[in-house]
């Protein structure tokens, strides 16, 4: 049997690297603390179980849901930028439900991308933007982020001969895995660049309500005219709780949303309308489950922060996103350092190594954790580093 060369060059996704560590110790016995993966620790409000248990005892919602979703959902999402952004969308042509947005973060680049174009994409960065592109036989060029300039990357910068080829560029604010921010200034630049320059922006948003301190983290779409060359993509996952679900949404310039309904029709055939009753109530429920879960993870983060100051890692504290993201010391490399941790101590970190070459010297904790097992983790880790 011969697999294609696409899954042939396929890195092995960071995540399953790690779960098959994960694994291998556990079997040996091992008690693992991980601060691996975002994903959230508390479970999914009760008003939207809620919502699921009654959405699953009605037969209408056994059947195939549209690729495009329920109208109230759609609808759902446009009222949820309205309250959230002051942004207004069309329901039925500037917002589409996913499945997850890692699903349309992956799939959006066959509207994009053909054979020899370019993404430009951000390093350190969310590894699917890269794999998309590759899917779609095109070219990734890595645009450097840095803690110099605040992992924001410089466009100036990235030479003509690639910007004539770039048709996409990548952003994430709150950033995985920095956990930098990004203002509005920021995204007038991105606009202005990507009009001059012909290239759409492919914001994926989907820690914007996961903030610390009274931070608000900003939408693209409160740039004037950014609809004319950019969608967002945004996520029930963090927000709500809801990674289990599956459940994401892109919402923004038409002919994009557009091109991205077709290739999906054409591909999975919507979401389980239980799934859609969710997110629905999610919207129009009660919301203090946001500041109630942020209070927690804000605690969390502190703690971990002290906690890596203590043992000698540089870090700046997030003010958004679900991650702790703390420098080495010089000459240590994060897969070296992630490894001898595990092997020490059964904690789990994620090596910077794996977000791009620019995350090489970073290790990045999640502070989705539960509480005792955080506790545990940090202790093992101050004896460790001692
Ligand atoms: C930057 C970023 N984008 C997208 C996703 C995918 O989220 P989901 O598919 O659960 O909506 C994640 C998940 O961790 C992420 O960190």
């Amino acid at each position: 049997m011969k697999l294609a060369r696409r899954v042939e060059a396929l890195p092995p996704y960071l995540f399953a690297e790690i779960s098959k560590k994960i694994a291998a110790k556990r079997a040996e016995g091992v008690d693992i603390v991980t601060f691996g993966i975002g994903d959230p620790d508390l479970p999914t409000p009760k008003n939207i179980l809620d919502a699921l248990h009654k959405a699953a005892d009605e037969p209408v919602n056994h059947r195939y849901p549209e690729s495009e979703g329920l109208p109230e959902l759609r609808k759902a999402i446009t009222d949820w930028y309205e309250r959230r952004f002051g942004v207004s969308f069309d329901p039925e042509k500037e917002a589409l439900p996913l499945i997850g947005s890692k699903e349309g973060i992956a799939h959006i680049a066959l509207c994009f991308i053909d054979p020899g174009d370019v993404a430009l994409v951000p390093d350190p960065g969310y590894p699917v933007y890269e794999i998309g592109t590759m899917f779609a036989g095109g070219e990734t060029y890595k645009v450097d982020c840095t803690r110099e300039s605040g992992w924001l990357p410089d466009l100036e910068a990235i030479p003509a001969d690639v910007v004539a080829k770039a048709r996409v560029l990548w952003l994430n604010y709150p950033n995985n895995p920095t956990g930098a921010v990004a203002e509005l200034d920021f995204f007038e630049r991105a606009v202005a660049w990507a009009k001059k320059n012909d290239v759409a922006i492919l914001h994926d948003n989907p820690y914007c309500d996961v903030a610390y301190d009274g931070y608000r983290p900003v939408s693209i779409f409160q740039v004037p005219g950014a609809r004319d060359v950019a969608v967002e993509f945004n996520s029930w996952s963090k927000i709500y709780n809801m990674t289990g679900w599956r459940i994401g949404m892109v919402v923004g310039n038409a002919t994009m949303v557009d091109a991205l309904m077709r290739v999906k029709s054409n591909i999975d055939s919507g979401i389980p309308q239980a799934i859609q009753r969710m997110a629905i109530e999610a919207v129009y429920g009660p919301q203090d489950s946001i500041q109630e879960h942020n209070a927690i993870y804000q605690r969390r983060r502190d703690r971990i922060v002290e906690v890596l100051r203590k043992v000698g890692l540089e870090v700046d504290t997030p003010k958004a996103s679900l991650y702790v993201w703390a420098k080495l010391p010089e000459g240590v490399t994060s897969a070296d350092y992630a490894a001898r941790l595990i092997d020490a101590t059964g904690v789990v970190v994620t090596p910077g190594r794996g977000y791009g070459t620019n995350g090489e010297g970073y290790i990045r904790l999640s502070v989705t954790t539960p509480d005792d097992r955080l506790e545990e983790g940090m202790r093992r880790l101050e004896a460790w580093a001692g």
